[in-house]
């Protein structure tokens, strides 16, 4: 049986910086409340050029680049997203049509916050079972569209951003080792983006009560997660067969630095374990654990042969973790520029268009 390597990592960011001062200059708060209670400093928001899809793509073709993998080599793009660009087409598939991966199945995993956990997992197990060897699985949220920018309790937590990994299988133990993944549906409405899905479409009174942004009980998902960070860790610890004391790094999802020492008391581990950037973007939900590995192994935190879990929780609710063995990029040939498959897939998607557009055309004539 294959195992499913980590072999490429990339990250976005929009360039728009908000800082705290920033928003209390729109909202009755303060940085050094922020800083306090959250550990957030600022986040970045998406400029009016920015996607879920586009950031996605930016980060595949980083994550591309270190895996030296052509999109044409992808079986199967996977978006893990709460924001995507449209109810459908799926925005995997925007990306899908961006990065020329011509062969790719593609389609987006909706878990919130532990999305980016699920949508490993997920692409994981299908290397393991041998149906496909390459899989690209992104996180991406532009969650700046959704924020009520007058309610203070949510508009200071959220950023945009986006990271993405290559997986690719290999004969060489390693990669991913286990995953846990949990829900609980009763918990749903504690975080919430109510209206603009099939209960409650887009009205004049859904967009007069501000039903289009997101909704939360802040204290009850911080209690919620203080309880299942260290709980889902060591659930995936125990299916890898490993204890604390094997793995060299916790990343965990970014949401309140708060969250983070308690998973840190729960665990009996210092700090120093924890990969931690929420300051500089906030909680970008599904993107924040690629967005914090990824600047962990750049900065060479993370290094080959060390073992890690990722961990988060999140709306739905969702929780989960995910234990990995760190390798690195597999042994390639030659010097793959995936962003030139991408320019050529811009206009293998022209091209598309028009031959639908003349063949509509002509089919039309045969009625
Ligand atoms: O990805 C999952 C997404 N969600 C989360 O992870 C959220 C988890 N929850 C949290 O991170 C925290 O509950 C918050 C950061 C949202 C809130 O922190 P808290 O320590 O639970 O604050 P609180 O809601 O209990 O509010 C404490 C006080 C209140 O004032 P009083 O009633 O004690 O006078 C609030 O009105 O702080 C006030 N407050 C603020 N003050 C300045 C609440 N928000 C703000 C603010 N600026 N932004």
């Amino acid at each position: 049986m294959p195992y499913a390597h980590i072999t490429g990592w990339g990250m976005a960011a929009p360039e728009g910086v908000m800082t705290n001062d920033d928003l209390a200059k729109i909202v009755d708060t303060n940085d050094q409340w922020i800083r306090e209670r959250t550990g957030i400093s600022e986040r970045r928001i998406a400029g009016a050029t920015e996607f879920t899809s586009t950031l996605a793509v930016e980060a595949s073709i980083k994550a591309l680049k270190v895996a030296n993998v052509r999109p044409t080599d992808i079986d199967l793009i996977i978006c893990s997203t709460s924001t995507p660009e449209y109810m459908f087409p799926a925005t995997a598939c925007l990306i899908q049509d961006q990065l020329g991966a011509t062969k790719a199945g593609a389609f987006d995993l909706l878990a919130a916050c532990t999305g980016f956990i699920y949508a490993l997992n997920m692409g994981a197990q299908a290397i393991r079972s041998g149906s496909i060897k390459t899989a690209l699985i992104i996180g991406s949220e532009t969650l700046s569209r959704f924020v009520n920018w007058k309610d203070r309790n949510t508009c200071i937590l959220f950023g945009d951003g986006a990271g993405a990994f290559v997986l690719q299988a290999s004969e060489r133990p390693g990669g991913v080792l286990s995953a846990v993944m949990h829900s609980d549906g009763s918990g749903g409405d504690l975080l919430t983006l109510p209206a603009g899905g099939s209960r409650f479409p887009a009205t004049e009174s859904t967009v007069h009560e501000g039903l289009h942004c997101i909704k939360m009980d802040g204290k009850e998902v911080f209690r919620f997660a203080t309880r299942v960070m260290a709980s889902a860790t060591l659930e995936a610890l125990d299916a890898a067969g490993l204890k604390v004391e094997d793995i060299k790094w916790i990343v965990p999802h970014q949401a309140n630095i708060r969250i983070i020492e308690a998973a840190a008391r729960g665990l009996k581990l210092p700090m120093e374990r924890f990969v931690v950037n929420l300051d500089r973007y906030g909680n970008t939900s599904t993107a924040s654990i690629p967005i914090a590995m990824v600047e962990a192994i750049e900065k060479g935190q993370i290094k080959e042969g060390e073992k890690l879990v990722m961990v988060g929780f999140g709306a739905g609710l969702t929780w989960g973790a995910l234990a990995a063995e760190w390798t690195g990029p597999l042994p390639s040939k030659g010097h793959v520029r995936p962003e030139q498959y991408r320019r050529l897939g811009r206009v293998r998607s022209l091209v598309r268009r028009a031959i639908r557009f003349i063949e509509g055309l002509l089919y039309r004539r045969e009625l």
